[in-house]
Formats: structure tokens, C-alpha cells, sequence
């Protein structure tokens, strides 16, 4: 574990993810994320399969797909909050989704195992931390990972 620049992790995976953000034409927004004690090896994994997932599943017809990544301070815990603007999740999938191999879609165009946001819940647990679909976001999906700001106590 060390100290993590959060807004750098974020940038780098939206550098990783460059060739889907440019096909989606979609706009990726990085405002304000804190440094914390974290894996970064593991933790990049998490923003690569949420703005990941965002670029897959939150495409619409009508609007641009713009994603959001920001943080609220919540007293000892970073709330980080990753959401988009599009179709969003059904409240009654939002926890079955972290489950292994939990997927929503089936006419498909967009590849993937289903094993992503449990890999996540995986790793935000390895930081006493938890994420979860908001189940009240009534624009989009909105995804929030809450991180210890003292891990290690
Ligand atoms: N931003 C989102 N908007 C709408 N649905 C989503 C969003 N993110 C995830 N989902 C739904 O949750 C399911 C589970 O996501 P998860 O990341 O675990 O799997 P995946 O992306 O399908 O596959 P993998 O991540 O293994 O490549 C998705 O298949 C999709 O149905
Ligand atoms: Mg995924």
C-alpha cells in the first residue's frame, strides 16, 4: 500500500481506455479526486471496468454519452463517484450486478464475462472499503466506491 494520486490512477486508466472513449465519442470527466493509501496495480482495475462498463452499457441514441468521475469527503472516508448519463440499472439488479458472472444484457454487443464489478467488490474490500450501484440514481447508473481515508488502523 502506498500513498495514490486517485486523479492520476483515473487519468491513466481514461489513457489505457483511449481507443472505446474515442469510438463512444464520449466525454470523460476527472473532478477533484484525493490521494489515498491504496494498491494501485489493483485499484486502476476498478476505474478501468467502471468507466469501462460506462462506455459499454451507457450508450443511448438520443445524447452523447458523458461519464463523470468525483469525490465527496464524508468524514473518514473518500467517496468516490463514478456515473453517466445513460440507461443507468434497474434498482432491483443493482446488487446481483457484483455478483461472479452477472450480467443484464443478452442481445449483445458488448463483450465482457460478467466477472468485472465482482473483481471490484474484490478489491475495494482488500481496502476496507465497499462499492455499490446507487440504487436512488434516477439519471444513469452512478456507481460508489467509499475508501478508508486510515486503511491501515
Ligand atoms: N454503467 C452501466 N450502465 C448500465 N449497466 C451496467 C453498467 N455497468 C454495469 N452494468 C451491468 O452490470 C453487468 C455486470 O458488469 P461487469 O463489469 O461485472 O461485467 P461485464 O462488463 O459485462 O463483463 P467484464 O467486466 O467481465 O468484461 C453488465 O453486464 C451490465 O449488464
Ligand atoms: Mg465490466
Amino acid at each position: 500500500m502506498m500513498t495514490v494520486d486517485l486523479g492520476l490512477l483515473a487519468q491513466q486508466a481514461i489513457e489505457l481506455l483511449g481507443h472505446d472513449i474515442a469510438a463512444a465519442d464520449a466525454e470523460v470527466r476527472i473532478d477533484g479526486l484525493p490521494s489515498c493509501v491504496a494498491a494501485p496495480d489493483l485499484l486502476i482495475r476498478v476505474f478501468l471496468n467502471l468507466i469501462g462498463n460506462a462506455l459499454k452499457y451507457g450508450r443511448s441514441a438520443d445524447r452523447p454519452l458523458r461519464i463523470a468521475v468525483s469525490s465527496e469527503d464524508d468524514g473518514s472516508w473518500h467517496r468516490i463517484v463514478i456515473k453517466d448519463n445513460g440507461p443507468g440499472i434497474p434498482p432491483q439488479n443493482a446488487e446481483r450486478i457484483f455478483e461472479p458472472s452477472q450480467r443484464l444484457v443478452t442481445d449483445d454487443k458488448a463483450e465482457g464475462s460478467g466477472f468485472g464489478l465482482s473483481i471490484c467488490a474484490e478489491i475495494v474490500k482488500l481496502h476496507n472499503g465497499r462499492i455499490f450501484a446507487d440504487k436512488t440514481s434516477e439519471t444513469g447508473a452512478r456507481f460508489v466506491m467509499e475508501l478508508p481515508k486510515a486503511p491501515l488502523q
